[in-house]
Protein backbone atom coordinates (compact mmCIF):
# COMPACT_ATOMS: atom_id res chain seq x y z
CA UNK A 1 0.00 0.00 0.00
CA UNK A 2 1.53 3.58 -0.78
CA UNK A 3 2.29 5.66 2.02
CA UNK A 4 0.23 9.41 2.68
CA UNK A 5 1.91 11.96 1.41
CA UNK A 6 3.36 14.88 3.47
CA UNK A 7 4.70 17.74 3.40
CA UNK A 8 7.38 19.33 6.03
CA UNK A 9 8.05 22.53 6.07
CA UNK A 10 11.76 22.58 8.37
CA UNK A 11 13.89 19.83 9.60
CA UNK A 12 12.33 18.89 13.71
CA UNK A 13 14.28 16.85 15.80
CA UNK A 14 13.92 12.91 15.07
CA UNK A 15 11.89 12.03 18.09
CA UNK A 16 8.71 13.70 15.83
CA UNK A 17 10.24 13.24 12.35
CA UNK A 18 11.50 9.64 12.22
CA UNK A 19 7.57 8.57 13.31
CA UNK A 20 6.78 10.56 10.19
CA UNK A 21 9.30 9.34 7.86
CA UNK A 22 8.16 5.36 8.80
CA UNK A 23 4.83 6.54 8.16
CA UNK A 24 4.61 8.70 5.08
CA UNK A 25 6.15 9.68 2.10
CA UNK A 26 7.48 12.63 3.11
CA UNK A 27 8.71 15.43 1.19
CA UNK A 28 11.18 17.65 3.74
CA UNK A 29 12.14 21.39 3.75
CA UNK A 30 15.97 21.34 4.57
CA UNK A 31 16.58 24.90 4.51
CA UNK A 32 16.73 27.35 7.66
CA UNK A 33 14.52 29.70 6.25
CA UNK A 34 11.09 28.92 5.61
CA UNK A 35 9.65 27.98 1.92
CA UNK A 36 8.53 31.09 0.31
CA UNK A 37 4.69 31.55 -0.06
CA UNK A 38 5.38 30.06 -4.33
CA UNK A 39 7.54 27.12 -2.59
CA UNK A 40 4.99 26.27 -0.42
CA UNK A 41 1.93 26.58 -2.69
CA UNK A 42 3.79 24.58 -5.14
CA UNK A 43 5.05 21.68 -2.53
CA UNK A 44 1.57 21.28 -1.10
CA UNK A 45 -0.42 20.30 -4.23
CA UNK A 46 -1.34 16.62 -3.89
CA UNK A 47 -0.39 16.37 0.11
CA UNK A 48 -2.04 13.78 2.44
CA UNK A 49 -0.91 15.93 5.04
CA UNK A 50 0.95 19.14 6.63
CA UNK A 51 3.19 19.53 9.19
CA UNK A 52 3.93 23.11 9.79
CA UNK A 53 5.81 25.69 11.69
CA UNK A 54 4.45 29.38 12.56
CA UNK A 55 6.58 30.83 10.42
CA UNK A 56 3.95 29.34 7.68
CA UNK A 57 0.54 31.34 6.69
CA UNK A 58 -1.72 28.38 6.41
CA UNK A 59 -4.41 29.90 4.81
CA UNK A 60 -7.77 29.23 2.40
CA UNK A 61 -5.22 29.15 -0.51
CA UNK A 62 -3.20 26.41 0.58
CA UNK A 63 -5.50 24.54 1.92
CA UNK A 64 -6.99 24.96 -1.34
CA UNK A 65 -4.21 24.55 -3.71
CA UNK A 66 -3.51 21.28 -1.66
CA UNK A 67 -6.33 20.00 -2.48
CA UNK A 68 -9.51 18.20 -1.42
CA UNK A 69 -7.62 15.17 -0.30
CA UNK A 70 -5.45 17.11 2.84
CA UNK A 71 -6.89 15.79 5.94
CA UNK A 72 -5.17 17.00 8.42
CA UNK A 73 -2.93 20.22 9.28
CA UNK A 74 0.08 20.00 12.49
CA UNK A 75 0.90 23.14 13.71
CA UNK A 76 4.73 22.60 15.58
CA UNK A 77 3.87 25.02 17.93
CA UNK A 78 1.07 26.03 20.85
CA UNK A 79 0.41 28.83 19.42
CA UNK A 80 -1.26 28.43 15.69
CA UNK A 81 -2.60 32.04 14.72
CA UNK A 82 -0.76 31.39 11.59
CA UNK A 83 -3.66 28.66 10.80
CA UNK A 84 -6.71 29.56 9.39
CA UNK A 85 -8.65 27.64 11.80
CA UNK A 86 -12.32 28.57 10.25
CA UNK A 87 -11.32 27.83 6.68
CA UNK A 88 -10.01 24.52 7.78
CA UNK A 89 -12.88 23.45 9.62
CA UNK A 90 -15.06 24.90 6.97
CA UNK A 91 -13.33 21.82 4.79
CA UNK A 92 -13.34 19.19 7.39
CA UNK A 93 -9.47 19.17 8.17
CA UNK A 94 -8.75 18.73 11.44
CA UNK A 95 -5.37 21.27 12.87
CA UNK A 96 -2.92 19.69 15.65
CA UNK A 97 -0.83 22.03 18.09
CA UNK A 98 1.45 21.15 20.92
CA UNK A 99 0.43 22.10 23.90
CA UNK A 100 1.50 21.08 27.66
CA UNK A 101 4.76 19.73 26.34
CA UNK A 102 6.51 23.58 26.64
CA UNK A 103 4.93 24.59 29.25
CA UNK A 104 7.73 24.65 31.91
CA UNK A 105 10.26 25.37 28.78
CA UNK A 106 8.58 28.73 27.94
CA UNK A 107 7.74 30.07 31.92
CA UNK A 108 11.28 29.02 32.37
CA UNK A 109 12.64 31.67 29.84
CA UNK A 110 9.85 34.29 31.47
CA UNK A 111 11.40 34.38 34.25
CA UNK A 112 14.54 34.28 33.00
CA UNK A 113 13.59 37.72 31.28
CA UNK A 114 11.86 38.76 33.85
CA UNK A 115 14.89 39.07 36.15
CA UNK A 116 17.43 39.60 33.76
CA UNK A 117 15.62 42.87 32.44
CA UNK A 118 14.97 43.65 35.76
CA UNK A 119 18.45 43.12 37.15
CA UNK A 120 19.71 44.69 34.31
CA UNK A 121 21.86 41.34 33.43
CA UNK A 122 22.70 42.51 29.90
CA UNK A 123 24.04 46.10 30.38
CA UNK A 124 26.63 44.10 32.98
CA UNK A 125 27.63 42.16 30.84
CA UNK A 126 28.02 44.46 27.88
CA UNK A 127 29.66 47.00 30.85
CA UNK A 128 32.98 44.75 31.42
CA UNK A 129 32.78 43.26 27.85
CA UNK A 130 33.78 47.54 27.43
CA UNK A 131 36.44 47.30 29.68
CA UNK A 132 34.33 50.02 31.92
CA UNK A 133 33.94 47.85 35.22
CA UNK A 134 37.13 49.69 37.44
CA UNK A 135 35.42 48.91 41.13
CA UNK A 136 32.47 47.51 43.24
CA UNK A 137 29.91 50.51 42.95
CA UNK A 138 27.57 51.24 45.93
CA UNK A 139 25.24 52.62 42.92
CA UNK A 140 26.15 49.96 40.03
CA UNK A 141 23.14 48.95 37.99
CA UNK A 142 20.65 48.82 40.65
CA UNK A 143 17.47 47.29 39.81
CA UNK A 144 14.19 45.73 40.75
CA UNK A 145 13.75 42.81 43.42
CA UNK A 146 11.67 39.61 43.11
CA UNK A 147 10.66 39.10 46.77
CA UNK A 148 7.46 40.98 47.73
CA UNK A 149 6.53 42.08 44.43
CA UNK A 150 3.73 41.98 41.96
CA UNK A 151 3.55 39.84 39.07
CA UNK A 152 0.98 40.29 36.63
CA UNK A 153 0.29 37.70 33.92
CA UNK A 154 -1.79 38.59 30.97
CA UNK A 155 -3.53 35.30 30.46
CA UNK A 156 -3.86 31.98 33.24
CA UNK A 157 -3.91 29.52 30.67
CA UNK A 158 -1.09 26.76 31.02
CA UNK A 159 1.73 29.06 30.75
CA UNK A 160 0.69 31.70 33.02
CA UNK A 161 -0.28 29.19 35.75
CA UNK A 162 3.35 27.67 35.49
CA UNK A 163 4.46 31.02 36.28
CA UNK A 164 2.65 32.03 39.28
CA UNK A 165 3.70 28.48 41.05
CA UNK A 166 6.94 29.60 40.19
CA UNK A 167 6.80 33.09 41.36
CA UNK A 168 5.39 31.21 44.54
CA UNK A 169 8.71 30.08 45.48
CA UNK A 170 10.38 33.87 44.93
CA UNK A 171 7.81 34.93 47.09
CA UNK A 172 5.64 37.49 44.87
CA UNK A 173 2.44 38.57 44.78
CA UNK A 174 0.56 36.73 41.90
CA UNK A 175 -2.36 38.58 39.80
CA UNK A 176 -4.07 37.70 36.83
CA UNK A 177 -6.44 38.69 34.14
CA UNK A 178 -7.74 36.39 31.71
CA UNK A 179 -11.32 36.14 30.95
CA UNK A 180 -11.47 33.34 29.59
CA UNK A 181 -10.01 31.67 33.04
CA UNK A 182 -11.52 33.66 35.26
CA UNK A 183 -11.18 30.43 38.34
CA UNK A 184 -9.21 30.29 40.52
CA UNK A 185 -6.54 27.32 40.33
CA UNK A 186 -6.19 25.90 44.32
CA UNK A 187 -2.63 25.13 43.57
CA UNK A 188 -1.74 28.45 42.67
CA UNK A 189 -2.02 31.46 45.02
CA UNK A 190 -3.15 33.94 42.18
CA UNK A 191 -6.05 36.29 42.30
CA UNK A 192 -7.83 37.43 39.22
CA UNK A 193 -8.36 41.13 38.20
CA UNK A 194 -9.82 43.39 36.03
CA UNK A 195 -7.10 44.57 33.62
CA UNK A 196 -6.46 48.07 34.42
CA UNK A 197 -5.91 47.03 38.01
CA UNK A 198 -3.37 44.40 36.73
CA UNK A 199 -1.80 47.38 34.83
CA UNK A 200 -1.71 49.53 38.05
CA UNK A 201 -0.52 47.36 40.49
CA UNK A 202 2.35 45.14 38.97
CA UNK A 203 5.97 45.36 39.24
CA UNK A 204 6.61 42.58 36.28
CA UNK A 205 4.01 41.99 33.61
CA UNK A 206 4.32 39.05 32.01
CA UNK A 207 1.76 37.90 28.75
CA UNK A 208 0.92 34.56 28.05
CA UNK A 209 -2.07 35.06 25.88
CA UNK A 210 -3.16 34.13 22.44
CA UNK A 211 -2.65 36.44 19.38
CA UNK A 212 -6.81 37.34 18.60
CA UNK A 213 -8.66 40.35 17.16
CA UNK A 214 -9.18 40.90 21.32
CA UNK A 215 -5.02 40.90 22.10
CA UNK A 216 -3.41 42.65 19.01
CA UNK A 217 -1.59 45.65 20.25
CA UNK A 218 -3.23 45.13 23.77
CA UNK A 219 -0.35 46.85 25.22
CA UNK A 220 0.03 50.33 23.52
CA UNK A 221 0.75 53.82 24.25
CA UNK A 222 -2.11 54.22 26.25
CA UNK A 223 -1.96 50.43 28.45
CA UNK A 224 1.98 51.66 28.79
CA UNK A 225 1.09 55.01 30.44
CA UNK A 226 -0.84 53.31 33.48
CA UNK A 227 2.15 51.08 34.22
CA UNK A 228 4.10 52.23 37.39
CA UNK A 229 7.41 53.09 36.58
CA UNK A 230 9.10 50.65 37.97
CA UNK A 231 7.45 48.03 35.71
CA UNK A 232 9.52 45.02 33.64
CA UNK A 233 7.69 44.03 30.60
CA UNK A 234 8.38 40.71 29.23
CA UNK A 235 6.63 39.03 25.85
CA UNK A 236 7.00 35.19 25.43
CA UNK A 237 3.34 34.69 23.76
CA UNK A 238 3.43 36.64 20.45
CA UNK A 239 4.89 39.81 19.13
CA UNK A 240 1.73 41.97 17.50
CA UNK A 241 0.49 41.49 21.36
CA UNK A 242 2.62 44.77 22.03
CA UNK A 243 2.77 47.96 20.14
CA UNK A 244 6.35 48.08 19.49
CA UNK A 245 6.63 51.95 18.42
CA UNK A 246 4.49 52.34 21.88
CA UNK A 247 7.24 50.21 23.67
CA UNK A 248 10.05 52.09 22.28
CA UNK A 249 8.53 55.54 23.69
CA UNK A 250 7.61 54.18 26.80
CA UNK A 251 11.09 52.71 27.32
CA UNK A 252 13.47 55.87 25.64
CA UNK A 253 10.97 57.97 28.24
CA UNK A 254 11.57 55.80 31.13
CA UNK A 255 7.56 55.36 31.41
CA UNK A 256 8.50 51.92 32.44
CA UNK A 257 11.57 49.99 33.53
CA UNK A 258 12.66 47.66 31.46
CA UNK A 259 10.77 45.39 28.71
CA UNK A 260 12.18 41.98 27.17
CA UNK A 261 10.95 40.18 24.50
CA UNK A 262 11.06 37.03 22.78
CA UNK A 263 8.61 37.68 20.09
CA UNK A 264 8.47 40.58 17.98
CA UNK A 265 6.10 42.13 15.22
CA UNK A 266 7.56 41.42 12.76
CA UNK A 267 9.77 38.99 13.32
CA UNK A 268 12.75 38.91 12.67
CA UNK A 269 12.87 42.15 14.11
CA UNK A 270 14.86 44.50 11.61
CA UNK A 271 18.44 45.15 12.69
CA UNK A 272 17.84 49.00 12.57
CA UNK A 273 14.67 49.15 14.81
CA UNK A 274 14.79 51.82 17.39
CA UNK A 275 14.45 49.47 20.62
CA UNK A 276 17.29 47.69 19.77
CA UNK A 277 19.37 50.94 20.55
CA UNK A 278 17.71 51.17 24.21
CA UNK A 279 19.98 49.85 27.24
CA UNK A 280 16.71 49.15 29.24
CA UNK A 281 15.18 46.61 26.40
CA UNK A 282 16.71 43.07 25.91
CA UNK A 283 15.19 40.48 23.47
CA UNK A 284 15.76 36.82 21.76
CA UNK A 285 14.72 35.44 18.64
CA UNK A 286 11.38 33.49 19.73
CA UNK A 287 13.40 30.89 21.81
CA UNK A 288 11.38 30.63 24.88
CA UNK A 289 10.20 26.76 24.00
CA UNK A 290 13.91 25.99 22.81
CA UNK A 291 14.58 23.66 25.61
CA UNK A 292 15.83 20.15 24.03
CA UNK A 293 13.28 18.45 25.49
CA UNK A 294 10.31 20.26 25.31
CA UNK A 295 11.06 20.71 21.37
CA UNK A 296 11.78 17.12 21.28
CA UNK A 297 8.54 16.49 22.82
CA UNK A 298 6.78 19.16 20.32
CA UNK A 299 8.19 17.27 17.32
CA UNK A 300 7.14 13.71 18.86
CA UNK A 301 3.15 15.66 19.20
CA UNK A 302 3.47 17.25 16.10
CA UNK A 303 4.16 13.84 14.32
CA UNK A 304 1.47 12.37 16.46
CA UNK A 305 -0.96 14.61 15.19
CA UNK A 306 -0.17 14.59 11.75
CA UNK A 307 -0.33 10.55 11.91
CA UNK A 308 -3.80 10.54 13.36
CA UNK A 309 -5.24 12.71 11.33
CA UNK A 310 -4.30 10.73 8.15
CA UNK A 311 -5.66 7.40 10.00
CA UNK A 312 -9.33 9.42 10.51
CA UNK A 313 -8.46 9.48 13.86
CA UNK A 314 -9.18 11.92 16.66
CA UNK A 315 -5.37 13.94 16.87
CA UNK A 316 -4.26 14.01 20.50
CA UNK A 317 -4.76 17.51 19.89
CA UNK A 318 -6.70 18.67 18.22
CA UNK A 319 -7.96 22.51 18.39
CA UNK A 320 -11.07 21.95 16.22
CA UNK A 321 -12.54 19.04 17.29
CA UNK A 322 -15.61 19.91 16.14
CA UNK A 323 -14.44 18.80 12.80
CA UNK A 324 -15.13 15.35 13.86
CA UNK A 325 -19.22 15.98 14.45
C1 LIG B 1 4.57 28.15 20.25
O1 LIG B 1 4.64 26.92 20.39
O2 LIG B 1 3.52 28.72 19.98
C2 LIG B 1 5.82 28.94 20.46
O3 LIG B 1 5.71 30.25 20.12
C3 LIG B 1 7.01 28.29 19.80
O4 LIG B 1 7.28 27.16 20.52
Amino acid sequence: MSKPKVFVTRIIPNKGLDLVMDFCDVDLWTNDLPPSRDELLKRVKGVDGLLCLLTENIDSEVMDTAGPQLKVVSNYAVGFDNIDVVAATERKIPVGNTPDVLTDATADFSFALMMSAGRRVLEGDRYVREGKWMTWGPMLFLGNEMRGSTLGLVGFGRIGKAMARRAMGFDMRVIYYDPNEPRRDPDVKAVSVDFDTLLEESDFISLHTPLTSDTHHLINAETLNRMKPNTVLVNTSRGPVIDMDALYEALRDRKIFAAGLDVTEPEPIPVDHPLLTLDNFIIAPHIASASRSARDKMAWLAAKNLIAGLEGNHLPNCVNPQVHR
